[in-house]
């Protein structure tokens, strides 16, 4: 289940050739089962028709202010009265500057007016008119009046000039309406979390390493800042594009994670180590590429330092401290056992055979084990895990509940 599964997302479109990306995001929200409604601004039209945003949405879309035979009667009244949430993509300069004066000249701006729910705006405009002291001004404004914004991004647009005013990507306004839908339960705390596999080198071209994807690590990420954490992610090479509103910091060996990791663990909240830290590296990594010799090869391999050991040794009262643990049998006696060697409050143990979860798929079925009990999860995505495991260390911050061993 998505975070927007449900949710009723009320889309203004206004007039800007980004209209057509707009197009895309409506779909999108489909896709994630979101109940989609659009309003549109004439000069909206002239870019895409209404016919488009109504196949999309599966809506009627809403135009004019003063349409009789519409059938919701003070449609700027009643249009959000049912949303969860307005978002307006492309927001163009005019429209920001009506926003800001409270202007309500047309359906959708007398809708913002009218409505008690979050407001996203997606501005998208030529960089000379995003940069103009006139549209900063009205920015500035808007957010004074409480509406979120996100901020354009910078490249190539369709006038041809390469610049700032470029509209947002979904990436980031899909995390910005997750972030406004769910309750802040994190908010003021700092969150570090560990993601990925390490590489351990054997010569300059080769490595020990591991299969994990980083995809729950990620997760953790991206949903403990919607909900409201500061959140650092310490990362092992992976594919994953960084999650908007977060430290990214990337590491490569068990050695540089340790480093980074316990630099900075005196100054969190709440450490999470999903990261999948190779036990063992070569004794010495050679510094020319290792030839074949017509032999086999025999490695030398030392154990690595166990950061969540350490951790677990020098956390703070309070702190709360999450292991992740990947098994293949008798996982809660596993589990346990971890939970209890490494000082933790929480251990998320993780089913490596099962043919859905584990290493580089989008689901996972892990099983959550404090010193008071042991909770199995049904098959989840990997974010719904996340917010599983978040909902869990929520609790904790019920003083009565802190299992600090410290
Ligand atoms: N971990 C770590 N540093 C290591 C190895 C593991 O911080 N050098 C952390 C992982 O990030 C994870 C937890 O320890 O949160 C459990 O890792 P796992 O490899 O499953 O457990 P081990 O304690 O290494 O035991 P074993 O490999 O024998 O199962």
């Amino acid at each position: 289940m998505s975070g927007l599964q449900g949710k009723r997302v009320l889309f203004g479109v206004t007039g800007s050739i980004a209209a057509y990306k707009a197009a895309q995001w409506v779909r999108d929200l489909g896709k994630e089962e979101a109940l989609v409604d659009v309003v549109m601004t004439a000069a909206a039209e002239k870019f895409v028709t209404p016919l488009t945003f109504a196949a999309l949405s599966g809506n009627h879309v809403h135009r004019d202010m003063f349409d009789e035979a519409a059938e919701l009667v003070m449609a700027h009244i009643n249009l959000s009265r049912d949303a969860d949430i307005l978002l307006i993509a492309p927001a163009t300069a005019q429209t920001l500057a009506k926003l800001a004066a409270g202007i309500a000249d047309n359906l959708l701006t007398a809708v913002v007016l009218a409505a008690h729910i979050p407001v996203v705006l997606c501005p998208a405009m030529n960089t000379a008119m995003w940069t103009h002291a006139a549209t900063q001004n009205n920015l500035l404004r808007v957010r004074q009046l409480g509406y979120h914004v996100v901020q354009p991004g910078c490249g190539s647009m369709a006038c041809g000039e390469t610049g700032d005013g470029r509209l947002a990507e979904w990436d980031c306004v899909r995390e910005a309406l997750l972030s406004l839908l769910q309750p802040a339960d994190l908010s003021g705390k700092k969150v570090m979390i560990t993601a990925g596999p390490t590489r351990e080198p054997l010569d300059p071209v080769r490595f020990l390493s591991n299969r994990s994807s980083g995809k729950m690590g990620y997760a953790l990420a991206r949903t403990a800042r919607r909900r409201g954490a500061e959140v650092t992610l310490v990362t092992g090479p992976v594919a994953l594009p960084p999650p908007p509103g977060i430290v990214v910091i990337p590491v490569t060996t068990a050695e540089d994670m340790a480093e980074a990791v316990l630099a900075r663990s005196d100054e969190m909240d709440i450490i999470v180590k999903s990261a999948a830290v190779a036990d063992f590296k070569p004794l010495a990594c050679q510094s020319l590429k290792i030839k074949k010799t017509g032999q086999g090869l025999q490695l030398d391999l030392v154990k690595n330092i166990d950061i969540l050991l350490e951790l677990g040794k020098k956390r703070r009262k309070h702190q709360v401290l999450v292991g992740f643990a990947a098994e293949s049998h008798d996982h809660v006696e596993e589990g346990r056992r971890k939970l209890s060697a490494k000082n933790l409050d929480l251990i998320v143990v993780n089913d490596i055979l099962g043919p859905r979860t584990g290493f580089d798929v989008d689901t996972n079925q892990v099983s959550l084990i404090s010193r008071s009990f042991s909770r199995q999860l049904p098959l989840l995505s990997k974010e719904d895990t996340a917010d599983q495991i978040w909902d869990t260390v929520a609790t904790f911050f019920n003083d009565s509940q802190i299992e600090s061993l410290s």
